[in-house]
């Protein structure tokens, strides 16, 4: 997946180049950089000492040591004074400049911790918002795959406002469809046990009888279908669908895998292989890309052999986002990473 947030130790990511929140002397610190410099190494300093320090906004590199990565980026964000000195600025430059020298090196997997938003001060979720937006820009761009380390699961107000509607209507629809009222009357004293039993009882039993009466009448109605008639109109697979979608949105293909926080790769094998069955991740994020409505949404589910499903937590995020009309799927990836979810992409 292009763009993914996780929680780790930035120390401990196997990648090719992590991203250290220095200060401009480069010679070390509390924080990431603290941790940085300890697992690295003393050869990590003796380096940094030859790069006659950085300034703000800039990035300079050095070889990973005894680090899993191959290579430190070390870049120097802004001190938070207020947002009134150029900060978004100088922050934005950071990730920019870091992800251009992760490119000149050939890095094909970088992991970021959240710049200037521990000693130095700036709001997480604005510092968060800086890092997905650069981030993004860069990947519509080109093919890399991009982490976003945070510390702890909840050191980042993650999905704000979106957050709060998903967990409330999350709550709700759980509710609902698990809501038992023959055991929620027998547990209410308004209804006395025998009434209960009877009227829920009698309501079931109508139930299942009109149910059946409906089944037979279907199946009276159906043609005797036979396998090879079945067979012979098999429907556009979910590939099909996927290329048709984007063709009648006028879009290129890397705008929508890239917009679904596909990589070009998964992307391919779906294009050139019409039987091919995706993840439900990779599903829901190409139906949010494509800005789907419910409907054709479930329909591209179901193509993949998915449907939505009120038991599923992400399903029930995703059914929100588009029944309020919101694609942003790194905004709802980040909703998704706040409540411990499966992201859409891949
Ligand atoms: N892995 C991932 N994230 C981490 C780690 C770690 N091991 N340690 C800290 N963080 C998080 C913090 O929780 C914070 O959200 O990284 C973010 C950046 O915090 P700082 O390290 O304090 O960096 P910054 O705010 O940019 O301040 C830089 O602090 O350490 C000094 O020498 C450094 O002077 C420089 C200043």
């Amino acid at each position: 997946m292009p763009l993914e947030i996780v929680r780790n130790d930035i120390t401990r990511m196997e990648v090719d180049a992590i991203v250290n929140a220095a200060n401009n002397a480069l010679l070390g610190g509390g924080g990431v950089d603290g941790a940085i410099h300890r697992a690295a190494g003393p050869k990590l300093l003796e380096e940094c000492r030859t790069l006659n320090g950085c300034e703000t906004g800039k990035a300079k590199i050095t070889k990973g040591y005894d680090l899993p990565a191959k290579y430190v980026i070390h870049t120097v964000g802004p001190v938070w004074h207020g947002g009134g000195e150029g900060e978004r600025t100088l922050l934005s430059s950071c990730y920019r400049e870091s992800l251009a020298l992760a490119k000149a090196y050939d890095c094909e997997t970088v992991a970021f911790p959240l710049i200037s938003s521990g000693v130095y001060g700036y709001p997480k979720a604005e510092a968060m918002q800086v890092a997905v937006d650069e981030i993004s820009r860069f990947l519509m761009e080109n093919d890399m795959t991009v982490y976003i380390v945070v510390f702890t699961r909840d050191a980042v107000e993650l999905g704000g406002k979106l957050f709060k509607e998903v967990t409330a209507y999350i709550d709700d629809v759980y509710v609902a469809d698990h809501y038992d009222p023959y055991r929620e009357a027998q547990r209410s004293e308004s209804f006395p046990a025998a009434a209960g039993n009877g009227l829920f009882r009698r309501a079931h039993r109508e139930d299942t009888a009109r149910n059946e009466t409906i089944f037979r009448q279907t199946e009276m109605a159906a043609p005797k279908a036979n396998l090879e008639d079945m067979l012979s109109q098999i429907d556009e697979g979910f590939s099909q669908m996927l290329l048709r979608k984007i063709d009648e949105k006028g879009m290129r293909d890397a705008d929508c895998y890239k917009r679904a926080n596909v990589d070009r790769r998964l992307f391919n094998k779906i294009k050139n292989n019409p039987a091919y069955r995706p993840s439900k991740q990779t599903a829901l994020a190409f139906a949010i890309a494509l800005e789907l409505p419910m409907l054709e949404a479930k329909e591209l589910l179901m193509k993949a052999g998915y449907a939505l499903s009120h038991s599923n937590r992400e399903d029930i995020v995703v059914e929100y986002c588009i029944m309020t009309g919101n694609y942003n799927l790194i905004e709802i990836n980040q909703v998704l990473f706040r409540l411990d979810l499966q992201p859409l992409g891949y």
